[in-house]
């Protein structure tokens, strides 16, 4: 990366496409200092393209991030504020599997994740997640993104007009920090109803809205045939055809847009430290 003085100016900026399913690398800007009105109009139209963006080699603190990220919309204040020795600013949030005096200094530590979009067990999930990696395990803790839009646009024939018009309900239990599809959820956990098939509200086009980790069933349908076209759905829209896998390097920043993709992790050593900080973008509630 070029460092750029002062101002990051659209000139510069560049875009790499990372994978044939979804992501662009963006090139050209130092997250140091602030974009201009039209860096960012180029930036956002990369991330409104490639749905998922990754600026490599970003040695920032959290102020940096949390302005970057604020190009993009009001951030998410994190409710809970674990103890670690940089977490000063209230959007920001750790996401690691580090103790320190035995207690977890973030949220999500431990290994495999399934396929999911964040917060869509409330009412208006955030439209983005920014994630910068500060310790990165040698092998896995991959994040693997899928493309929601191509998931619904190739939907086979003998399901594609099923979903249209239906609404899931998602569920979530953020404190229990269940990874894995049917998880027992405590009463009085969080839960919203969405569209299974929305709308981008800046692109305008379609895409599927279930995921395996935290949909728990489409209204309107008796449960055993939900749980059915549920599971055609998620094995649909989680074909590796449809995502691209992120090996992290420390430095890398990603930002990933909630209302087109689902993310996963794979498995990683618990012998091995992951940092990764974290703020999320107030989003719209789905139509
Ligand atoms: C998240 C998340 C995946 C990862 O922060 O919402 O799912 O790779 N993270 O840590
Ligand atoms: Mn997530």
């Amino acid at each position: 990366m070029t460092a750029t003085a002062g101002l990051n100016n659209a000139s510069r900026v560049g875009s790499i496409p990372l994978s044939p399913a979804l992501g662009a690398e963006i090139t050209g800007v130092d997250l140091r200092h602030p974009l201009d009105e039209d860096a960012m109009r180029a930036v956002k139209q990369i991330w409104n393209d490639g749905l998922v963006i990754l600026l490599r080699g970003q040695d920032i603190g959290e102020d940096d991030q949390v302005r970057f990220a604020q190009y993009f919309g009001p951030l998410n204040q994190s409710k809970k504020q674990r103890a670690h020795h940089n977490a000063a600013n209230p959007a920001v949030m750790w996401i690691s599997n580090i103790r320190e005096n035995g207690k977890l200094v973030g949220a999500l530590p431990d290994g495999e994740m399934n396929f999911h979009t964040d917060q869509s067990h409330q009412e208006t999930p955030c439209s983005g997640t920014m994630l910068h990696a500060l310790e990165v395990p040698s092998v896995g803790g991959n994040t693997l993104f899928a493309n929601c839009y191509t998931a619904y646009e190739t939907l086979p024939d003998d399901i594609k007009a099923k979903p249209e018009g239906k609404l899931a309900t998602h569920g979530y239990d953020y404190d229990n920090a269940s990874t894995q599809r049917g998880t027992v959820l405590r009463e009085g956990v969080p839960h919203a109803t969405h569209p299974v098939v929305r709308t981008h509200p800046e692109t305008g086009r379609k895409s599927l809205y279930v995921n395996r980790l935290m949909t728990l069933r489409i209204e309107g349908m008796d449960p055993a045939e939900s749980e059915d076209l549920l599971n055609d759905l998620f094995d649909h829209s989680e074909r590796p055809e449809f995502v691209y896998e992120h090996v992290w390097k420390p430095h890398d920043l990603l930002l990933w847009d909630n209302r087109c993709t689902l993310h996963a992790r794979t498995d990683f050593s618990a012998a091995e430290r992951r940092l990764m900080r974290r703020v999320t973008i107030l989003g719209e509630r789905p139509f």
